[in-house]
């Protein structure tokens, strides 16, 4: 009887086994992935890619197969590519074949392949080639974005006043007053930096990049389809996007209220202009899902960004003041102590550019990249990666990558100098991608660093409330998305 079962058990497995097989050969379509780990039926390479230390276990890897290789998420193959060299090779001189979205389980129930970020195809193209020339006239309009910028600043700097030096965690402040820059774009409005639902929406996504950067997240991204249906965290952050949609959406509700097609004020009249034109066509991509969709991919893409940048900017100069002092020192000889900073003054001040491209280096704000996807069977390095196969570029190891950075790990802005103290380019700086999905904000974020660090530090010095020695600048979580340790520090007024 106990050896019938045992048996039934056994057979049981065995079945059980061949039906993965057979589908796992399916997954695989046939192509010739690079090599990897051996993986387990259903459970992929979990031995192997520690879910609290996936771009660890990434760097592992790389040791033993080299910068290219295949694991796998569950049943799901996904190709990795290392250092600068097989990351350059794939997003640029191929630029057409790994130009698609790969999956991303956390996110899938809330966007489900529409906006901008997530979507593929020709859906994609319009909103990527619409969001850009949006972006673009509402730089160049009326009044320019380094305007709207150094007027938002001028708010921040005004609220670092009011503290008198006291200490303070940086987070919310910097994240408001980056979002309101963002927020006039999109909403064409700031936001007051008291207000409730503001200050509310500013943690809720946090929170998210912080969740969609944690442990469970990398498991979900394994075994969404079996994890999607029990309870758990990934329900909470499907309800925090799902918050965000209902305030975007509620966003549009207001604009469609008082809608001139004759003057448009921001991104959404000038979406809801192409859907009142395409109206009678049923297959138009302007319609209110990619509309509350891609709003909301440029209103998060364009907070946490740049102000997890600024947070992570601070704790290193606090870590290294002599840096800060050589920083006010270029801001004392270029901007003076009166006029406002201008993107202009960049050029000029190659030092403080120098700081702040090895402050994102740092910051690796996205360290295993935004998945990609290949958009037809595509020959890479001898291997044939079958349509539809999931790439993640390893942005942390291009960042890191020993061949382009003398000291990978070490702060050191002589990374970006040459040696008469000029800029000097560095190919293999990635922090905003490279190829057809290159960020699009990257110009926005460009002068919304550059103003923010020059604003704040022609005003104030750093101070810290430990001694330099004892600030520890590990991220505090590494997953997705490096997130910085928590911290305080006084702005004290120069
Ligand atoms: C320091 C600031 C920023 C960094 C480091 C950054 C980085 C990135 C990266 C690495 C990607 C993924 C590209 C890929 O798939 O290969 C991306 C995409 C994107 N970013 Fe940014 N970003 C920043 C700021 C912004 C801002 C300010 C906006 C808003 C205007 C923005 C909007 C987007 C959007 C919409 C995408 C998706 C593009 C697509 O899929 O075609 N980002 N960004």
């Amino acid at each position: 009887m106990m050896l019938g079962g045992a048996f039934s058990i056994f057979m049981a497995l065995c079945l059980s086994c061949l039906l993965i097989l057979i589908a796992w050969k399916r997954t695989s379509k046939g192509g010739k992935l690079p090599p990897g780990p051996t993986p387990i039926p259903f459970l992929g390479n979990f031995l192997q890619v520690r879910t609290d230390a996936t771009f660890q276990s990434f760097q592992k890897l790389q040791k033993k197969y080299g910068s290219v290789f295949t694991v796998y998420f569950g049943p799901r193959p996904v190709v990795v590519l290392c250092g600068h060299e097989a990351v350059k090779e794939a997003l640029v001189d191929q630029a057409d074949d790994f130009s698609g979205r790969g999956e991303m389980p956390t996110l899938e129930k809330n966007f489900q392949g529409y906006g901008l970020a997530l979507s593929n195809g020709e859906r994609w193209k319009i909103l990527r080639r619409f969001s850009l020339t949006v972006l673009r006239n509402f730089g160049m309009g009326k009044r320019s974005i380094e305007e709207r910028i150094q007027e938002e600043a001028g708010y921040l700097l005004e609220e670092l006043h009011k503290v008198k030096g006291a200490p303070i965690d940086p987070t919310l402040y910097l994240s408001r007053t980056v979002s309101n820059v963002i927020c006039s774009v999109v909403f064409g409005k700031r936001f007051d930096y008291q207000d409730q639902r503001f200050q509310s929406l500013m943690r809720m996504i946090n929170e998210s990049f912080v969740e969609m950067s944690k442990p469970w997240a990398q498991l979900y991204d394994m075994y969404w389809k079996v994890m999607q249906y029990f309870p758990g965290r990934h329900n909470y952050l499907y309800n925090l996007i799902e918050d965000l949609k209902d305030f975007i959406a509620s966003r549009v509700k207001i604009n469609e209220a008082s809608f001139d097609p004759s003057n448009p004020r921001d991104f959404i009249d000038c979406f809801l202009i192409k859907m009142h034109q395409d109206k009678s066509d049923p297959h138009t991509e302007f319609n209110l899902k990619n509309l509350v969709l891609t709003t909301l991919n440029l209103f998060f893409a364009g907070t946490e960004t740049v102000s997890s940048t600024l947070r992570y900017g601070f704790l290193l100069l606090l870590k290294y003041p002599e840096v800060e002092a050589k920083i006010h020192e270029e801001i004392n000889q270029v901007i003076g102590t009166h006029r406002t900073p201008r993107v202009d003054d960049r050029a000029k001040m190659p030092y403080t550019d120098a700081v702040i491209h090895e402050i994102q280096r740092l910051t690796d704000i996205v360290p295993l990249g935004v998945p990609h996807n290949v958009t037809r069977d595509t020959h890479f390095r001898g291997y044939l990666l079958p349509k539809g196969t999931d790439v993640y570029p390893l942005f942390g190891s291009v960042l890191k990558d020993p061949k382009y950075f003398r000291y990978p790990d070490a702060f050191y802005p002589q990374h970006f100098l040459d040696e008469q103290g000029r800029f000097k380019k560095n190919d293999a700086f990635v922090v905003f991608s490279s190829g057809k999905r290159i960020c699009v904000g990257e110009a926005l974020a460009r002068m919304e660093l550059f103003l923010y660090f020059t604003s704040i530090l022609q005003r104030f010095s750093l101070r810290s409330l430990v001694p330099p020695a004892d600030i520890d600048i590990a991220h505090k979580i590494s997953g997705f998305g490096n997130i910085p340790p928590v911290y305080e520090l006084c702005f004290m007024a120069r």
